[in-house]
């Protein structure tokens, strides 16, 4: 079989070279190399069928996602291998879930929190997943700890590509008896340290052309709940925050979104929404009729930081069984 035209592709994507693989599946063609390395420019060398001439690379370039076939092509669209990503919160909880999920998908880690040993066993699962895992102790309420966590990522990874800002704290007190100490307290960790870390570590992103930030959120963010001022106010400008990353990041391949779940029975859903009393009545307004899934969580964090999700960009997505729609 004659070998074809060696095409280099500027701004590949993901779809195209997604679409350039099921091609090379076809019969009488095949992939006779492949270096996605860089998204924006993906070296494709098709050996092609004489009858079908170069088409296949035309074909390659306008044709519809549609044509993909799902069957062979979304494993690799939805694939995170060898991916680097740090994962806040980790130590239990979603950030532990998430965590699993990445590195099943293929992801390298580092991940932080402060209880060393729950650090310790999502380490043990996600190396058993054959993927490294780096732990970083770090108190994100101090700004200097949250650097430190950033440029240990840095170190280890040199840039990261999936940043999830998952590490939260909520205070249940009405506006009225909310603290000085708990509204900064909160606004700390679930504001200020998701700043702080892209912040320091979107410029490696930008210089790849290539970065994903993944916001854990809250529908409190969209919707005000009694007793969750603080917690409310610091999810909403988690939201504000990520749409801002979008408008300014999006030009440099940089996906910036949030994830917004209700209620998990986490650690955290528990202390809020645990007793029959409060969780009930809760469980009743949403249309799903029961909570979430912590792997529901991770499933949605996993299509964000893949490349399935190129295209969306600054959006505040609800997981919430519909809570917020009626
Ligand atoms: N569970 C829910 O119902 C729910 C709903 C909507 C949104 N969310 C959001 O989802 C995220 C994860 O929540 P979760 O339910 O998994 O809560 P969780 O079980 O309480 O876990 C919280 C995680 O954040 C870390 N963390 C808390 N304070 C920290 C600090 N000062 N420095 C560093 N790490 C800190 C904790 O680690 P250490 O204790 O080791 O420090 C822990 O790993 C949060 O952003 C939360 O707001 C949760």
């Amino acid at each position: 079989m004659p070998r074809g035209p060696s095409v280099k592709i500027q701004e590949a994507g993901a779809t195209n070279t997604a679409y350039a693989k099921g091609i090379a599946r076809q019969p009488g063609h095949r992939l006779a190399s492949w270096d996605n390395g860089l998204y924006r420019q993906a070296l494709i060398s098709v050996v092609t069928n004489p009858r079908l001439h170069c088409h296949s690379t035309t074909a390659i370039l306008n044709s519809p996602i549609s044509r993909l076939n799902p069957m062979t092509d979304s494993p690799a669209r939805f694939s995170l291998h060898n991916k680097r990503a740090l994962v806040t919160g980790a130590s239990r909880g979603l950030g532990a879930e998430i965590a699993s999920v990445l590195a099943a998908a293929g992801a390298d880690l580092v991940i932080s929190g402060r209880d060393p040993v729950g650090l310790q066993h999502t380490q043990q699962t996600v190396r058993q997943l054959g993927r490294s895992c780096h732990d970083v102790l770090a108190d994100l309420r101090n700004p200097e700890e949250v650097l430190r966590l950033a440029d240990g990522a840095l170190e280890q990874f040199g840039a990261v590509d999936i940043l999830v800002n998952n590490a939260g704290i909520v205070h249940i007190e009405d506006l009225l008896s909310t603290t000085l100490e708990h509204w900064e307290e909160t606004q700390a960790v679930n504001l200020r340290a998701p700043f702080l870390l892209a912040q320091r570590l979107v410029p490696a992103m930008i210089q790849q052309r290539q970065g994903k930030i993944i916001n854990i959120s809250s529908v409190a963010g969209v919707l005000a709940i009694e007793g969750h001022a603080a917690y409310s106010a610091s999810k909403g400008g988690l939201n504000m925050l990520t749409q801002t990353m979008a408008a300014e990041w999006g030009r440099y391949n940089i996906q910036a979104n949030a994830v917004a779940p209700t209620v998990i029975l986490t650690e955290m859903g528990q202390q809020v929404w645990g007793e029959a009393s409060k969780g009930e009545p809760m469980k009743a307004r949403i249309p799903a009729r029961r909570f979430g899934e912590p792997v529901e969580v991770a499933d949605l964090v996993l299509f964000l930081a893949s490349n399935a999700s190129d295209f969306i960009c600054g959006q505040v997505i609800r997981l919430d069984g519909g809570l917020t729609v009626v």
